[in-house]
């Protein structure tokens, strides 16, 4: 007798790292639950949306998904059909109001009953939906709490912090995410040396505002808590008499991760420019294995903008830091987000972002048209808006002077030879292999034999485009560690 065959999966991600990095959850989850992998939609069983809603597009997109899905599962009524993510934390019920075809809801604060919610749905063969305001555990606040499917054993997402305390008045990521929570230190410390064991060469370290990171570690446990207690849980690593301080630092927490044995590239993302210290500056520029990569958001050139929006810099500040940056860190690629049309955006508030960018000198930039975010200060601002034309207009006069630097900066980097790490084959050329260099940039180069994710290598860079660098290989340096493997690991 042949066994049931077993039941598999589809997950697409939208949006941030942290979606992807919660999507490696949710499938180590469903793993464990004995689901396998499917290659699309056509050949699943489940299912499952992991959303986003940044921008409006997202939405749309969403609701477009949804109805592509309600035609799979009109042939095929046993498909489960879920939705989670940010957009489920926002629009609740709407979801199943605008679907009523979507099997099971579930928001940004329990991923981890993604796998009994499916169960209910499935059981009951009603529609559950489980959306809650705030983590209700700070253990299993962390992604990392939960098992994993990494995609890649060489590389890997590391949560340090979830939630938001800012206000950006565009922004609605703290409403979806809920307040800022410093994972404790000890415990990143110790996902790091575990992955590090199991061959994990490279890991990015993940929060919305790194930099903020260990801002609540002692509010939340100094007097409740006996300081051995505190020392466990928070890691007594950082509380050393050369580092006296009641709660860490990210740079603390940078240096000790860079410093574990096997980890040779040490990458974060996204540091706000108003919580930037020296401290990180200086373990950027002093531990080799942190990577020579500074993505500073910008938002906006214009001071008026920028008070608008309450990033807490002026343009000047946020040039005063970066040039601090690039004076300490030797090859300093940095990197941006940069809005248009904000409500109230002039003609010269625009020049002074195309001013600000040029002064700059971006490697790239990720550049975005100001979208209005139900909920956030400045979609209140609705007299104020900036026609769409006016907005796209301004977007592809920023777009060439963000390529103009892109490609300079690229330019520079001609007959250098960059250390690269393999990503894998060229999505577009089989021939060919992409990888990063420690600055992350994207390199592709013939390889013969194709050569494996993880792989180290020497390539001479032949060619530069505003987007990616090109050259040839001169040497492999190491081959993938044996050890590596593709763990789904407990949590
Ligand atoms: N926490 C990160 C940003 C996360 S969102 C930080 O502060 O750096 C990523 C980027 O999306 C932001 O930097 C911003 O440039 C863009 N963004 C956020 N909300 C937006 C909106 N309403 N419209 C357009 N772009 C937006
Ligand atoms: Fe949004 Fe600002 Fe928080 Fe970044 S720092 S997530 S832009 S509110
Ligand atoms: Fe999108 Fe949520 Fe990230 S809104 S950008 S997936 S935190």
């Amino acid at each position: 007798m042949s066994a049931a065959p077993q039941k598999t999966f589809y997950l697409e991600t939208f949006g941030c790292q942290m979606n992807v990095h919660d999507s490696e959850r949710l499938a180590g989850i469903l793993e464990g639950d004995g689901l396998v992998a499917a290659e699309g939609v056509e050949d699943a069983d489940v299912v499952v949306l992991n959303t986003c809603c940044i921008r409006e597009n997202a939405d749309n997109k969403l609701y477009g998904h949804l109805g592509h899905l309600k035609a799979v599962k009109d042939r095929r009524p046993d498909l489960q059909i879920a939705v989670g993510g940010c957009l489920a934390q926002k629009d609740r019920d709407i979801i199943q109001q605008r679907a009523p075809w979507v099997d099971a809801v579930w928001g940004t604060h329990n991923v981890g009953r993604a796998g009994d919610l499916l169960a209910t749905a499935g059981a009951t063969g009603s529609p559950v939906l489980e959306i809650l305001d705030a983590t209700l555990d700070d253990d299993e606040a962390f992604p990392s709490a939960l098992p994993v499917r990494r995609d890649q054993a060489w590389t890997a997402w590391v949560t340090i912090q979830i939630g938001c305390d800012n206000n950006c008045a565009f922004c609605i990521v703290p409403s979806v995410r809920g307040p800022e929570i410093s994972r404790p230190f000890g415990q990143i410390v110790r996902e790091v040396e575990d992955l590090a064991a199991a061959g994990t060469v490279e890991v990015t370290l993940l929060g919305q505002n790194v930099n903020s990171y260990g801002r609540d570690l002692t509010t939340r446990l100094r007097g409740e808590v006996d300081w051995h207690h505190h020392a466990e849980v928070t890691g007594a690593a950082w509380a050393t008499a050369e580092r006296p301080r009641a709660r860490p630092l990210f740079a603390d927490l940078l240096r000790d991760v860079a410093r574990i044995d096997g980890i040779r590239r040490v990458r974060y993302t996204s540091p706000h420019p108003k919580d930037l210290r020296p401290e990180t500056i200086e373990v950027m520029a002093t531990e080799s294995a942190v990577c020579p990569h500074l993505h500073l958001p910008l938002q906006a050139g214009s001071d008026r903008i920028l008070a608008l929006m309450h990033r807490g810099y002026t343009a000047a500040r946020y040039l005063e830091k970066l040039a601090a940056a690039r004076a300490a860190v030797a090859d300093l690629a940095v990197t941006s987000d940069i809005i248009v049309g904000f409500p109230g955006e002039t003609e010269s508030d625009f020049e002074r972002t195309l001013e600000v960018v040029a002064e700059a000198g971006y490697d790239s930039a990720y550049t975005f048209i100001y979208s209005p975010r139900p909920g956030t200060e400045a979609a209140g601002r609705t007299d104020e808006m900036i026609p769409a034309q006016v907005a796209a207009e301004r977007f592809e006069r920023l777009r060439i002077v963000v390529e103009r630097s892109a490609l300079a900066r690229h330019q520079a980097r001609l007959g250098r030879t960059e250390e690269i790490l393999v990503e894998g084959p060229s999505k577009r050329d089989a021939g060919v292999v992409s990888g990063r260099t420690a600055q992350g940039k994207l390199v592709h180069f013939p390889a013969a034999g194709m050569l494996p994710a993880g792989t180290w290598a020497d390539v001479r860079i032949t060619r530069a485009a505003p987007h990616f660098l090109a050259g040839e290989l001169l040497a492999v340096t190491c081959r993938p560690s044996h050890r590596t493997r593709i763990p789904v690991v407990a949590g």
